[in-house]
């Protein structure tokens, strides 16, 4: 079985006062039924990882730059990412995608970067809502996961997140039907080219998730966990979906 995974993805939100939250996250798990990831933004990593160190929560980025240093003006390596403390990494998301012009192949030597530094890559994939009413969803999908993730990734080493582009910050959600169809395509891929290691990878959905719907969610098939992005900043909100799983 893959392993359930709850992460938190605070995009552009969160500074030295939100580390009120992460406390409570931790002293509400001290015995998770999940593997529990929060991906502050850079500036936070550090004190966070400090602070999540022994707990049962786990830090990542948010993104990390293919190189290993160099003249890259305010993009981070992965391994500032490790020796930041972060054990893993969220890398492209549809935000870093349309914002940064961010391909697949970019996304995939990023992910080679990040394994070759000891980080879980997080990778992102999904459709926009043209290209769902175009009816091209999991040909995107198919696309983005060939183009993403690289070669040698194991269970432990890639987690993927299937977040519909029309379905982030909205609150709108796909039925279950959809989710299912989609997440099921994703287990197809991964078994086709990784075999039983790719049984046992986690596929998360992410998209509006609450505490409310989550349960249904995490119902479907083929749903590891999720990747939240607005419920996951308060520790009330995101311990509901926690418990979901
Ligand atoms: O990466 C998480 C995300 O894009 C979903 O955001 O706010 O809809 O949960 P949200």
């Amino acid at each position: 079985m893959p392993p359930k995974i709850a992460a938190g993805n605070w995009k552009m939100h969160g500074d030295g006062a939100s580390l009120s939250e992460l406390d409570a996250l931790i002293a509400a798990h001290t015995a998770p039924v999940a593997r529990i990831v929060i991906c502050p933004p850079a500036t936070l990593i550090h004190r966070m990882a400090e602070r999540a160190s022994g707990s049962a929560i786990a830090i990542g980025g948010q993104t990390c730059h293919a190189a290993s240093q160099g003249a890259h003006t305010g993009d981070i390596a992965a391994a500032m990412l490790t020796d930041a403390g972060a054990t893993h990494v969220i890398l492209g998301h549809s935000e870093r995608r349309a914002d940064h012009a961010e391909t697949d192949a970019e996304v995939r030597a990023q992910a080679e970067a990040a394994l070759a530094a000891g980080l879980t890559v997080i990778v992102c994939v999904g459709e926009t809502g043209a290209e769902r009413d175009a009816d091209v969803t999991l040909a995107v999908v198919e696309t983005q996961l060939s183009g993403s993730i690289p070669d040698g990734v194991t269970a432990a080493t890639l987690v993927i997140a299937y977040e519909p582009v029309w379905a982030i910050g909205t609150g709108r959600v796909p039925t279950t039907e959809q989710i299912a169809e989609v997440h099921g395509a994703i287990r197809a891929h991964l078994t086709t080219r990784f075999g039983e290691a790719g049984r046992e990878m986690a596929i998360l959905y992410g998209g509006s998730v609450k505490p409310g719907n989550a349960a249904e969610i995490f119902a479907v098939r083929d749903v590891n966990g999720a990747l939240v992005g607005g419920a996951s900043l308060k520790a009330a909100d995101f311990a509901g979906i926690i418990a979901a799983l």
